[in-house]
C-alpha cells in the first residue's frame, strides 16, 4: 500500500518514513527541502534497508503536485507534515505562514481530489487548545484562540479538512494533535536539525550540552507548578511516528473525521528535562533563570486515552530515553546533517 508523505524529509516526517517502511508500506515523499536535508532520506533508507521515492516539490505548486499524483497513481493515504512551524517567526511573517501552510494544504487537497485520493492524516498541534479549559487535555477540550499565525494555520486547516468531509463523505480525515515531540531514532542517524538558534527547549538544551551554546535560559521559575518551571507533555518522536502508522490502520476503516491527541499523558517540568538531559550526557547543563516568555502557559499535558482505545496506540518511551536518544543524535552529529 502506497503512502504519500508531505514534509517527509523533516524531523517528524523522516522518523515516520522509517516506521512506515518497517511496517511494509511503499513511501513517496514530497518535500521542498526548505527546512530539511535530503540526507535525512538517505539515512531513512540506510536504517530500514528499504528504498523510498522522493520528489523535490513544493506543495503550493499545483502543477508539480498534480504531476506527482499522475505519476503515483495508487496512493492510498496522504500524511501531511509539510509546513512552517516556528511560532515567533510566524508573528513576524504572517503572510508567508498563511501562504505556505494554508495555500499549501488547499493545493494538496485539490490535487488529491482530482486524483481520487481522499484519505488524509494531518499534523495538527496541541496549540489549537490555546490556554486549555482543563488539564489533562482531552479531545473534548474546546479549541482556544491561537495567539500567533502558526497556531491559526493549524486551527484553520483542521476546519478546512472537516468541511471537506461534510461536503463529500468519501473523505476521511484524521487530525493528530501532537504535544511536544523530542528525541531521535535509536540509531543516532536521524534527528532534529534546527537551522540557527533553536526556539524549542530540547534542541537548545542539546546545543548547550555539546558546547555550541553557552547556557540555557529557563523562561520563568515562578509558575504555579511543583518546581515553578513550565510543565509539558514531551513525547518521543518514534512513539509519535508509530502513532501515524496506527492512524493509517484507522483510516482504512473509513472513520470520517477523527481527532486524536498524541502525547504520553505525563507532564515534565523544564528542570526535570534539564536534569534528565544532564544524566544522559554525563555533565550538568548550565542554566540561568530568565523572565517568563510571553504567551507561555504553566501546565500543558494530554489525556491520550482516546488514541489508546481507538488506535490501539500508546507512547512507550519515558523522558530518560527521550534525552538519551536526543543526546546520541546531537553528539554523533554536532552540526546535524552538515556534520562531515
Ligand atoms: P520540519 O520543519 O522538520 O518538517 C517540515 C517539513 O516540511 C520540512 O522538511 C520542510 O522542508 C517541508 N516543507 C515546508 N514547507 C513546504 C512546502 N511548501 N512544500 C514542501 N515541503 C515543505 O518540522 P517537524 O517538526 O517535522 O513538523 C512536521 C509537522 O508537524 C509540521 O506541520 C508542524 O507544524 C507539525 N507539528 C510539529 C511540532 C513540533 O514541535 N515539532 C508540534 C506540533 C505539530
Ligand atoms: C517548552 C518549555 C518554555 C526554550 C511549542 C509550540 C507548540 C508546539 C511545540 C508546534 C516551556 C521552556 C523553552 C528555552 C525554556 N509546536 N523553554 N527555555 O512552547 O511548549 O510548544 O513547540 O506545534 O505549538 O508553541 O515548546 O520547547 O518552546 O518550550 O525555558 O530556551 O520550555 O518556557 O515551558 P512549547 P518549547
Amino acid at each position: 500500500m502506497k503512502i504519500l508523505v508531505t514534509g517527509g524529509a523533516g524531523y517528524i516526517g523522516s522518523h515516520t518514513c522509517v516506521e512506515l517502511l518497517n511496517a511494509g508500506y511503499d513511501v513517496v515523499v514530497v518535500d521542498n527541502l526548505y527546512n530539511a536535508s535530503v540526507k535525512s532520506l538517505d539515512r531513512v533508507q540506510q536504517i530500514t534497508g528499504k528504498s523510498l521515492t522522493f520528489y523535490n516539490a513544493d506543495i503550493t505548486d499545483a502543477e508539480a503536485m498534480n504531476a506527482v499524483f499522475e505519476k503515483e497513481q495508487d496512493v492510498a493515504c496522504v500524511i501531511h507534515f509539510a509546513g512552517l512551524k516556528a511560532v515567533g517567526e510566524s508573528v513576524a511573517k504572517p503572510l508567508e505562514y498563511y501562504r505556505n501552510n494554508i495555500t499549501g494544504t488547499l493545493v494538496l487537497c485539490e490535487a488529491m481530489r482530482s486524483h481520487g485520493v481522499k484519505n488524509i492524516i494531518f499534523s495538527s498541534s496541541a496549540t489549537v487548545y490555546g490556554d486549555p479549559a482543563f488539564v489533562p487535555i482531552t479531545e473534548q477540550c474546546p479549541k482556544g484562540t491561537p495567539t500567533n499565525p502558526y497556531g491559526w494555520t493549524k486551527h484553520m486547516i483542521e476546519q478546512m479538512l472537516t468541511d471537506l468531509h461534510t461536503a463529500d463523505k468519501d473523505w476521511n480525515v484524521i487530525l493528530l494533535r501532537y504535544f511536544n515531540p523530542i528525541g531521535a531514532h535509536k540509531s543516532g542517524l536521524i534527528g532534529e536539525d534546527p537551522k540557527g538558534i533553536p526556539n524549542n527547549l530540547l534542541p537548545y538544551v542539546a546545543q548547550v550540552a555539546i558546547g555550541k551554546l553557552p547556557c540555557l535560559g529557563i523562561f520563568g521559575d515562578d509558575y504555579d507548578t511543583p518546581d515553578g518551571t513550565g510543565v509539558r507533555d514531551y513525547i518521543h518522536v518514534v512513539d509519535l511516528a508509530l502513532g501515524h502508522v496506527a492512524a493509517i490502520n484507522r483510516i482504512k476503516e473509513n472513520p470520517g473525521v477523527k481527532v486524536y491527541n498524541l502525547g504520553t499523558g505525563k507532564g515534565y517540568s523544564v528542570l526535570d528535562v534539564v536534569k534528565a538531559f544532564g544524566k544522559a550526557c554525563g555533565r550538568e547543563v548550565p542554566y540561568r533563570i530568565m523572565p517568563r516568555r510571553p504567551g507561555d502557559i504553566a501546565t500543558y499535558y494530554s489525556d491520550a486515552t482516546l488514541a489508546k482505545e481507538e488506535l490501539g496506540w500508546e507512547a512507550q518511551y519515558g523522558i530518560e530515553e527521550m534525552c538519551e536518544d536526543s543526546w546520541r543524535w546531537q553528539s554523533s552529529n554536532p552540526d546535524g546533517y552538515e556534520t562531515k
